[in-house]
């Protein structure tokens, strides 16, 4: 430890302390965890404590979550935990954290699960959303980097299911990348072979089907698209919901027709509906090329007018070339019967 004081929050009594030695000034209590972490802040707290702490082996920070027994409500959270633990250590994408260390302290009921993660820097998009008004292009941009990282989960073998994508579980690193946090709900399914039974998710970005505890692949191209949603209109799902508690979000905000039908596709209510993350990749290039050229939206929204108007233009061509010969044939046949007529009289 070194000798100079650092602040931090103690493990044991969550007190913010000054600390130049092993133990709390406050409560005794250890402070440097697994030997190697000083927890320096609170990133969230949710199903569990995210602290952002300081690793004193490799000087870094890192992302610690914990998880106490004695707080879980069900045992059900201890496995989406350890879950979180398993899958993230078998990923290597750079669009998810690294997956560093875990170790737990204390026994039976005062147990205490910690698992470290890579720190990224960059704010997460719900932050982000407070000072950035998104334009379509950028939210399809978005669309595009989270996409990639759905096929990359997708094609691992069990494939992943994130069951939690929104706004707060994406973060914008400092290179301008996007990376997905927080897998904590997720579920390889192939593995399980319950397609994930507990609800897990958060409501508003949740796939209905993930209502019934039925999260499958096509379960994060919903969450996907809420969050685009939500990013567009700069309202949160709950903050669209009408009188039938249908969430109504095309008519919040001015949005094209081509971005609209996406976003349409990707938050079908039947799962199978869905596009997959290469057709969706497909389809947000192809809406990309349409903001840029709007011609483009016109003909794809009118397919069949377009196509008939040029049927029919083939068809008018060749009938006025049936009139046209016709005609110069009329004209020939009169100016011969006048020459005729001519000659004879
Ligand atoms: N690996 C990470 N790098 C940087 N920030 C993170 C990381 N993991 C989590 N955070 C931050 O902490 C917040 C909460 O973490 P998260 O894993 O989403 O837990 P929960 O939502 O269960 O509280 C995130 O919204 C994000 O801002
Ligand atoms: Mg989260």
């Amino acid at each position: 430890m070194a000798t100079k004081s650092i602040q931090c929050i103690c493990p044991v009594c969550a007190e913010t302390i000054q600390v130049s030695g092993n133990n709390c000034p406050k409560c005794r209590g250890a402070v440097i965890l697994n030997k190697r972490y000083l927890l320096v802040g609170a990133l969230g707290q949710n199903k569990g404590m995210t602290w952002l702490a300081w690793d004193l082996q490799n000087k870094q920070n890192v992302v610690i979550k914990e998880l106490s027994v004695h707080k879980l409500a069900s045992w059900k959270e201890q496995e989406l935990f350890q879950r979180e633990m398993q899958i993230l250590q078998q990923l290597d994408h750079p669009g998810i954290p690294k997956f560093i260390d875990d170790f737990f302290i204390g026994e039976s009921r005062r147990q205490i699960f910690y698992f470290v993660q890579e720190h990224l820097e960059g704010n997460n998009l719900k932050e982000e959303m407070k000072g950035t008004r998104f334009t379509e292009k950028q939210v399809l941009n978005i669309l595009l980097s989270l996409l990639e990282i759905l096929l990359y989960l997708q094609n691992l073998r069990p494939p992943v299911v994130h069951r939690d994508i929104k706004p707060s579980n994406i973060i914008r690193k400092q290179d301008g990348t996007l990376a997905l946090i927080d897998f904590g709900a997720v579920v390889d399914i192939f593995r399980t072979g319950d397609q994930g039974s507990t609800v897990a998710g958060t409501f508003g970005f949740m796939a209905p089907e993930q209502l019934f505890g039925r999260a499958g692949l096509e379960s994060d191209l919903y969450g996907l698209g809420m969050t685009a949603i939500v990013l567009l209109c700069r309202l949160q799902p709950e903050e669209m919901i009408d009188a039938s508690f249908k969430i109504n979000w095309d008519r919040q905000k001015s949005l094209s027709e081509p971005v609209k039908s996406l976003l349409k596709k990707m938050i079908s209510q039947t799962a199978s509906e869905r596009p997959s993350p290469e057709d969706a990749i497909a389809l947000v290039k192809q809406t990309l090329k349409m903001l840029d050229n709007p011609q483009l939206a016109l003909q794809s929204a009118k397919p069949e007018s377009i196509q008939v108007n040029a049927e029919y233009d083939k068809d008018f061509k060749a009938r006025l070339g049936v009139g046209v010969a016709i005609s110069l044939a009329t004209i020939l046949v009169f100016v011969l019967v006048v020459v005729f007529s001519f000659f004879l009289s």
